[in-house]
């Protein structure tokens, strides 16, 4: 397996491109499914998450096509027939995301069998949001050996689906199945995540009725049939914010591009708290940091517009070389803290209690050998070695590889002293 190695103390000054938001992509991966015709996604990122998905997608009977078009890469999905409805555990397993394909699956065959995806390192992460919005929508939900069966033969009907919770995948999975249901579907407690108003705007470019996302309410008015589209992926919000976290912990000058500061705002103002400075522009954000100290700040993860989880270990990073302590409530997932004991072995002096975690600034921190079990913690590490004196070895990077397109080269070309040590093979799960 591969590994990352860094030599702290190097700041960082240039400029870093934004690529396409992975958790924005694969649900329109996914949405390719309910149409046809050619679903064609600009700014695409190429990941393994998004390569994962690409190889379900072909086993369920669609083309997929990746290329590089004018403005960066591109992948074209075609699915004239769906030639299996099933999307098998081994497939699933490896990436929760997999499951989104059910809802367009049942909406366009009016069956579907597909594995649960079970839990994972960061919590219990159940799916029963997902199964009431299929079943709320008409289809007869079968649980057995660890699958989903879901029947709706006569097509799926709109209905109002109030969700108890704010669930991201949830309110996708809703917008991915209803768009072809027969009348109107209303989605109350929405998820508001930027990512709401990339899928319900690429559905729409589809030929989808779609609107209110990015707010609590959405209203769907069910069409017949979706046909092709091209549609561009929004920016990644959490590469923006890992790389802005990343110059601020690093100290230096970094332009971030091609993407929106507007959405990692609760990030933006907790760095502007602790001191570093923060420049919005109209393709980005430039971050500054000369040498003051950071000073600690309290942070409590929540749904958008508030401070991402998928953003809180990098925040931790940061946190370990402030004056003071800083206080890290973790509020969306139950088991979020796996890199506070890998930060530790750095040096960082970080102790948690349950949802909460304390961090006492220290004054430097040591390379170390480190290994996490998420992306985000992962690069959460690669942050913290960035500081560090000395050498950090991340291990197990294929965490990274789900997630950051071309981690090293893009700090590796703002003078970060990063390089990868080729291992074999690959593996893992959400
Ligand atoms: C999405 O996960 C993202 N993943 C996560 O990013 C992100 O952390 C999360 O949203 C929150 O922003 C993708 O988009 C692929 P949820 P998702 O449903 O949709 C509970 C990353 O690193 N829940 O909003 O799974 C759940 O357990 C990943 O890129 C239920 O109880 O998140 C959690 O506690 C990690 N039942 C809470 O809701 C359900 O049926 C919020 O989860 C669904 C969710």
């Amino acid at each position: 397996m591969d590994r990352i190695a860094i030599t702290g103390g190097a700041r960082l000054q240039g400029e870093i491109p934004i690529s396409g938001a992975k958790n924005s992509a694969i649900k329109l991966m996914a949405a390719s499914l309910l149409t046809e015709d050619t679903l064609r996604l600009t700014n695409m990122p190429r990941l393994a998450d998004t390569r994962f998905l690409g190889k379900l997608l072909q086993r369920l009977g669609t083309e997929v096509v990746e290329s590089e078009g004018e403005d960066g890469p591109e992948t074209l999905l075609r699915t004239r027939e769906i030639v299996s409805a099933i999307a098998p555990y081994d497939l699933v397993r490896q990436m929760r995301a997999s499951f989104n394909v059910l809802g367009p699956l049942v909406a366009r065959t009016g069956q579907a069998k597909v594995s649960l995806p079970g839990g994972c390192t960061i919590g219990a992460r159940p799916v029963d949001l997902h199964l009431k919005v299929l079943e709320t929508l008409g289809a007869r939900i079968d649980l057995h050996e660890g699958y989903v069966y879901a029947q709706a033969p006569r097509g799926l009907s709109g209905a109002h689906i109030d969700f108890p919770f704010v669930s991201v995948g949830a309110t996708e999975h809703a917008m991915l199945a209803a768009v072809l249901a027969d009348g109107e579907t209303t989605i109350t407690n929405a998820a508001c995540e930027p990512e709401m108003i990339d899928l319900a705007n690429c559905l729409n470019a589809m030929g989808a009725k779609v609107s209110g996302a990015g707010t609590s309410a959405i209203r769907i008015q069910g069409v017949g049939r979706l046909h092709g589209a091209t549609y561009a992926v929004m920016p990644d919000r959490i590469e923006t914010g890992t790389y802005a976290v990343a110059a601020a912990m690093a100290g230096g000058e970094v332009r971030l591009t091609r993407t929106r500061s507007d959405f990692i705002q609760a990030l933006i103002d907790k760095m502007v708290e602790a001191g570093v400075e923060v420049t919005p522009h109209n393709d980005g954000l430039t971050v500054r940091r000369n040498g003051a100290l950071l000073k600690a700040v309290e942070v409590e993860t929540g749904v958008y517009p508030g401070f991402a989880t998928d953003l809180q270990a990098q925040f931790m990073a940061l946190m370990t070389l402030a004056d003071g302590e800083s206080v890290i409530k973790e509020n969306i997932f139950e088991n979020r803290f796996m890199h506070a004991p890998e930060l530790s072995r750095l040096g960082a002096d970080i102790s948690v209690q349950g949802g909460e975690a304390r961090v006492r600034g220290v004054a430097s921190l040591e390379g170390a050998q480190v290994m996490a079990t998420d992306l985000r913690a992962s690069v959460s590490l690669v942050i913290a070695g960035l500081a560090a004196h000395g050498e950090t070895m991340v291990n197990r990077v294929y965490h990274l590889d789900r997630g950051f397109e071309r981690l090293e080269e893009k700090l590796g070309a703002c003078g970060a002293n990063i390089r990868r040590i080729k291992g074999d093979g690959e593996g893992g799960e959400d």
